[in-house]
């Protein structure tokens, strides 16, 4: 599978104890229980906008066909969606940007980690994506706990930058696909898969890159940007 396979239908994601799944009509009362909760945004980098106050409005136009996932986190127990996370800024297939939230009420369960090493392991396993990373206000410390837990690291600070249309003191915190955290995270099975995946879509990327691209060039005169290093700066 690749992300294009998941533009018209998104896919259903298991853990021990939630289900991350596509949001439907029916969840609407339950996203207005916590949806608008201004707890939620303290670290947001901004507040509660329009479809977050009215959740309805999320099913009021079709969904744009996109590569993006917006899924919902339904803890089973209670049969209802008690969260969200994205999959954003998607670059060259390769990158995404990640952001969950979950209701106040489920916080402090292990749920943030739970849901989001699933994606993490997703990501990897069943798409070409090969980096994720997250941008988090240094004072949120549940959410840098929740990272780390999840196998992300630090990889740079930004000072007074904007996030979203705030602007404060945020850290990056990225993982990628093939690295020892991810062997060791997402056990050796998901790892050589991820692997293998790796290695597939390197083939294809050689088969439809330019000869510039081959040999390391951009075609503007320039090298091919490698990687960003990690950086262990303490914002
Ligand atoms: C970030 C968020 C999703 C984490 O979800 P969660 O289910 O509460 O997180 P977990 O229960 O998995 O906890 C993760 C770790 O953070 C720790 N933690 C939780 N709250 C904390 C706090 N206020 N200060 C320090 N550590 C905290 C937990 O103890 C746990 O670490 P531990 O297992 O070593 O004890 C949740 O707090 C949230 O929705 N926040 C509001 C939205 C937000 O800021 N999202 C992040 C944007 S990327």
């Amino acid at each position: 599978m690749a992300l294009a396979d998941y533009i018209a239908e998104k896919p259903v994601v298991d853990t021990a104890r939630l289900r991350l799944r596509p949001l439907r009509p029916d969840d609407v009362p339950a996203l207005e229980e916590w949806m608008a909760d201004k707890a939620l945004y303290a670290y947001w980098g901004k507040g509660p906008g329009k479809t977050d106050k009215q959740p309805a409005l999320l099913f009021a136009r079709p969904a744009k066909p996109s590569k993006s996932f917006h899924l919902g986190i339904e803890e089973k127990a209670a049969g209802k969606v008690v969260g969200d996370l994205w999959v954003y800024r998607i670059e060259n297939d390769r990158t995404a940007t990640v952001a969950i939230r979950l209701a106040p009420s489920r916080q402090g369960r292990g749920f943030g980690t739970e849901a989001l090493s699933a994606m993490t392991r997703f990501c990897f396993a069943c798409t070409e994506l090969r980096h994720l990373r997250a941008e988090v206000d240094v004072r949120n410390a549940a959410s840098r706990r929740m990272l780390e837990k999840c196998g992300y690291r630090r990889e740079g600070p930004v000072r007074h930058g904007k996030m979203v249309s705030v602007r404060c003191d945020f850290c990056v915190y990225g993982i990628r696909s093939g690295t020892a955290t991810c062997a060791m995270e997402y056990g050796v099975r998901d790892w050589l898969a991820g692997r293998f995946a790796a290695w597939y879509g390197r083939g294809i990327m050689r088969s439809g890159a330019t000869k510039l691209e081959r040999n390391g060039r951009n075609g503007r005169g320039g090298a091919v940007r490698p990687p960003p290093s990690p950086c262990p700066d303490e914002p």
